[in-house]
């Protein structure tokens, strides 16, 4: 029973034995380099471009490059030969700044750091700028990178697996490249699973400490608070005055921010990118979700969508709005036959040169990007 009740929640963790798809054309790819030497990241670093223009709710027509995958395994490197993909997104000094998840073959993650001057052709970052060193990142690895930038300094969000429990941890940095761990910052929370594969038992607690998908607002709010949206199953809230000491949101067992609600979400949610602030002063928050077979969504089908949320008035939620389709799905064959199949998941939302730029990973396996119009 619990590990029935666990299966949805360890899709993305656990190895999938499935074949990979054959890579499409490396014609119409974007060429990727390594390199030693990453570019030089200061606190006075520029963030975004000068001309940044806020986006409002909804951000729609989200479209795919014609080159995806923008990155790939690299067989060069072993810590990121085997599948590359989940990134986080970041403009500074006029370049686009990724840090990825990336797996070596027995399948453990570790982040490496990538940028790039058009936002389709990236050079990596030959080490990768956090591995597992704690023992609760033995065996899985650190996965899943968020990162936001206050008065300088990086706050990284990421997940470490030690193949039992995904613990979500912090670490911070003023140049992308060395970082601080803080450790997990979540340890007594529990998250209560939604058990749709099994409807007589609806709902079963995960491992002690399971937390997942920590995506921090970059604003203190008017009530003194940092806040950021958490979880695996349904979104909670944690708060924190420092960014580094977090706490959950209603005690132990947390208050659900959001629950599912689309028919393409009942599965689960996780965050996606850390939220962006929308010209009128609330948030837009990207997200991804699993579905469970409903409503013609395939299920497992991860898909991302987009919510409007106002941290300043209601913190623990819920959002003011989503949107009731997903903006993206998976469709092409590296989104459908990956490390697991089915799976668009994005991690990184930035503007750069006219355009947003959602990054995300495929198949759990690749790295790309859709795009869509800055709005008027
Ligand atoms: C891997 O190494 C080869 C030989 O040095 C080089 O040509 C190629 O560009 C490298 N690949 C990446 C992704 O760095
Ligand atoms: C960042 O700077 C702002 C403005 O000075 C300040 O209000 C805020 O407390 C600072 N946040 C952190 C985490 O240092
Ligand atoms: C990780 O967990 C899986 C599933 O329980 C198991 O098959 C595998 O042997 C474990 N890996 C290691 C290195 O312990
Ligand atoms: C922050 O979390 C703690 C622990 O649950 C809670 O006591 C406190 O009320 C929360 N603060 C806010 C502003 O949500
Ligand atoms: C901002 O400036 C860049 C470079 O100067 C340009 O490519 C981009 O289109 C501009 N963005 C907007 C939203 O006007």
């Amino acid at each position: 029973m619990m590990m029935a009740s666990l299966q949805p929640l360890l899709l993305l963790a656990l190895a999938a034995a499935n074949t990979l798809a054959a890579p499409p054309s490396r014609q119409s790819t974007p060429r990727a380099y390594g390199s030693n030497t990453p570019p030089s990241i200061t606190p006075e670093t520029r963030q975004n471009e000068a001309n940044y223009t806020a986006p409002y709710f909804p951000l729609l027509g989200f479209e795919q490059y014609a080159g995806n995958p923008i990155l790939r395994p690299n067989p060069n490197n072993s810590w990121e030969s085997a599948y590359l993909y989940n990134p986080s997104a970041i403009v500074l000094d006029d370049k686009v700044f990724l840090l990825y998840r990336a797996q070596d073959q027995e399948k453990k993650s570790s982040i490496g750091l990538a940028w790039s001057d058009d936002g389709y052709s990236f050079t990596r970052y030959n080490k990768p700028v956090v591995e597992a060193t704690e023992w609760y990142e033995e065996i899985g690895g650190c996965e899943d990178p968020r990162v936001v930038r206050v008065n300088g300094t990086f706050y990284l969000t990421y997940t470490a697996y030690n193949n039992v429990t995904a613990r979500l941890c912090l670490a911070t940095s003023t140049d992308l490249v060395h970082w601080t761990k803080y450790g997990p910052i979540l340890p007594d929370f529990t998250e209560i699973v939604y058990n749709w594969r099994q409807p007589v038992v609806y709902y079963g607690p995960t491992p002690a400490g399971w937390t997942k998908s920590g995506a921090i607002i970059d604003e203190r709010q008017p009530d003194g608070y940092y806040y950021m949206q958490f979880g695996d199953t349904y979104l909670y809230t944690a708060n924190s005055t420092d960014l580094i000491h977090w706490s959950v949101s209603g005690g132990a067992a947390g208050v659900p921010f959001a629950p599912p609600l689309n028919v393409w979400e009942q599965g689960l949610m996780e965050s996606g990118p850390p939220p962006i602030k929308t010209r009128d002063g609330k948030w837009l928050k990207v997200y991804n979700a699993m579905a469970t077979g409903l409503g013609g969504y395939t299920a497992t089908q991860y898909s991302t969508g987009q919510m409007l949320i106002d941290p300043a008035n209601a913190p623990l939620g819920p959002p003011l709005a989503r949107i009731e389709t997903p903006i993206l799905q998976p469709t092409t064959q590296t989104e459908i036959k990956g490390q697991v199949d089915n799976v668009v998941f994005s991690e990184g939302l930035v503007q750069f040169r006219g355009k947003w730029l959602l990054y995300f990973g495929a198949g759990d396996a690749f790295l790309s990007v859709a795009q869509a119009p800055v709005q008027p």
